[in-house]
């Protein structure tokens, strides 16, 4: 698929980063939820964050993207601190897919995704024929041009994420975060948004996205970010990252981890208490 011409997108800045967080710390009141994190976006990579439930992921992709302001450290997007750029500069640049989107009521898929060019519009820029076909070809990416005239929330969960995706891809921007783009859908639907992040990713889009099927993340990364209770407990390719040991620190997960037999990274096989009583689990991991 040529995902080029959707996206305009041009390879990552060169150098060690796209995105960086440096010494962040956020906070939600007075609970401090990510504290002095450094994390770094490469460029061109697509990166996975995993980590237990409320262990600050979207909090983090949050960050990154602006929607939240750090308490201390700063944004790096681009070589500038994401805090002196303009918000519509911001949205050229970088697309954010959050958790749990909420379209207007009644709003239909093609005015919702319609919306991801709106950075693109001003007075001196009206809609044009290039808008309408970067729409199109959003639509069809994700499989939804079928629904263009429903309401949104008419969707089913699974239509409803594709449509959101759809809306992120939209805005033609060539840094992609997306906070569990998979939610609600069926494996093969799944697979079918991973292997379009990997399109993206032969283009030369970089992504971040939050996954928490960790198979799927070992598989469609090249640099995952491990997380817990607010700090990143290990950053690295799949292959160097992923252990029983690790998993277990990060997850409190008991499991194998074995050669995958279809692609050439870790496969993590969970170990449940059942398993433990019938003696399948490695006294070392015990
Ligand atoms: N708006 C908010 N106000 C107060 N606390 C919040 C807010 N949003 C998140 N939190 C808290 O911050 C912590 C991190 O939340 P966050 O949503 O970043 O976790 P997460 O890793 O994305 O979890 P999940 O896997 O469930 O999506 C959690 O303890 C959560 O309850
Ligand atoms: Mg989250």
């Amino acid at each position: 698929m040529v995902v080029q011409s959707i996206t305009g997108v041009k390879p990552g800045v060169d150098g060690a980063s796209r995105l960086a967080a440096r010494g962040v710390t956020v906070e939600y009141g007075a609970r401090t939820v990510l504290d002095e994190l450094d994390v770094t976006v490469p460029p061109g990579v697509v990166t996975t964050i995993i980590g237990p439930n409320g262990c600050g992921k979207s909090t983090l992709l949050r960050t990154l993207s602006r929607l939240l302001k750090p308490a201390g450290g700063r944004v790096v997007l681009d070589g500038e601190d994401i805090a002196t750029l303009r918000t519509r500069d911001v949205a050229k640049k970088l697309g954010l897919l959050p958790q749990a989107p909420v379209a207007p009521e009644g709003l239909t898929v093609s005015d919702l995704v319609t919306r991801g060019r709106h950075p693109h519009q001003s007075w001196l820029r009206q809609w044009s024929s290039d808008d309408a076909d970067v729409v199109a070809r959003a639509l069809a990416m994700t499989g939804v041009s079928d629904l263009a005239d429903r309401p949104v929330d008419s969707l089913s969960g699974g239509q409803r994420q594709r449509v959101w995706i759809s809306m992120t891809l939209a805005q033609g921007t060539d840094l992609l975060l997306l906070d569990e783009p998979t939610t609600y859908l069926d494996l093969a639907h799944a697979i079918d948004v991973l292997d379009l992040v990997d399109d993206l990713h032969e283009s030369g889009c970089t992504v971040v996205m939050v996954l928490h099927d960790l198979n799927l993340a070992t598989r469609y990364s090249d640099n995952l970010v491990v997380m817990r209770d607010g700090a990143i407990l290990a950053q690295g390719h799949p292959r160097d990252v992923i252990t029983a040991e690790l998993l277990h620190e990060a997850f409190g997960l008991r499991a194998k981890v074995i050669d995958d037999p279809v692609g050439d990274r870790p496969l993590i096989v969970p170990i449940g208490r059942a398993h433990v009583e019938l003696g399948r689990f490695e006294p070392e991991l015990q």
